[in-house]
C-alpha cells in the first residue's frame, strides 16, 4: 500500500476489501447487474427438491433447493453468503470461484445437489476473524482491485493457484490465473499479490 495513505484511507480500502470479499453485498455497478424486479415465485414440484447438506467454510449448512439450482445459487441466495460473485453465469469469467474439497470450481457451472457433503470454502472462510487471508492483505498492498467485483474470485482462485504450487514465474501464475478475468485490467498486480503471497507462505 502506497504510504502516502492515511489511515482514514487504510481503513477504508480495508473495509472495502473485507466486505468485498466477504459478504458485502457491495451495490453493482453495471447494468448487467442491476436487481431485476420481483416476480412470483414458481412452486417448485416436491419431486424437485432436494435436500442438500454441505460443510461451508467449516460450518455445516441444509438448504432445501430445486434440484436445478446452481452452487453458487445455493451459496448467496440459500445461505446468506453474497461474497461469491455472479459475473456471466455461463462459465466465462470466474468471479463465483470457490473450492470444493480444495478443487477451484465456477459455482454457476455445478449443480448444488451434485456436491452433497462436500467440503466448501468461499471468500467468507478465508481471513480469521479480523485477520484477512494472506493473500486478501497482499490484494490491498498491491492495489489488486480496482471495481472490486472480480476479486473475490481472485483471491480464492490465487489460494489454490498458490496451494497448486503453480507460482514458480509470473507467467506460470498467469497461466493458471487465466479462467479469472478482471474487466477493470488489474492482471499486472493480482499477478504481484499471488507473486508476493507464494513467496511468504
Ligand atoms: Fe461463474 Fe462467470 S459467474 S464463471
Ligand atoms: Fe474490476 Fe476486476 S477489479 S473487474
Amino acid at each position: 500500500m502506497p504510504e502516502t495513505f492515511d489511515e482514514t484511507t487504510t481503513l477504508t480500502r480495508r473495509t472495502f476489501v473485507a466486505g468485498s470479499t466477504a459478504a458485502a453485498g457491495l451495490p453493482l455497478l453495471t447494468p448487467f447487474h442491476l436487481p431485476t424486479p420481483a416476480s412470483e415465485p414458481v412452486p417448485v414440484p416436491a419431486d424437485r427438491l432436494s435436500t442438500v447438506r454441505l460443510t461451508v467454510n467449516g460450518e455445516q449448512r441444509t438448504a432445501q433447493v430445486d434440484n436445478r439450482t446452481s452452487l453458487l445459487d445455493l451459496l448467496r441466495e440459500h445461505l446468506d453468503l453474497p461474497g461469491t460473485k455472479k459475473g456471466c453465469d455461463q462459465g466465462a469469467c470466474g468471479a463465483c470461484t470457490v473450492l470444493v474439497d480444495d478443487r477451484r470450481v465456477n459455482a454457476c457451472l455445478t449443480l448444488a445437489v451434485m456436491h452433497q457433503g462436500a467440503r466448501v470454502t468461499t471468500i467468507e472462510g478465508l481471513a480469521k476473524g479480523e485477520q484477512l487471508h494472506p493473500l486478501q492483505q497482499a490484494f490491498i498492498d498491491h492495489d489488486g482491485l480496482q471495481c472490486g467485483y472480480c476479486t473475490p474470485g481472485q483471491i480464492v482462485s490465487g489460494v489454490a493457484c498458490i496451494a497448486e504450487g503453480h507460482t514458480r514465474s509470473r507467467e506460470e501464475i498467469r497461466e493458471w490465473m487465466s479462467g479469472n478475468l478482471c474487466r477493470c485490467g488489474a492482471y499486472t498486480n493480482i499477478v504481484a499479490a499471488i507473486e508476493q503471497t507464494a513467496k511468504e507462505a
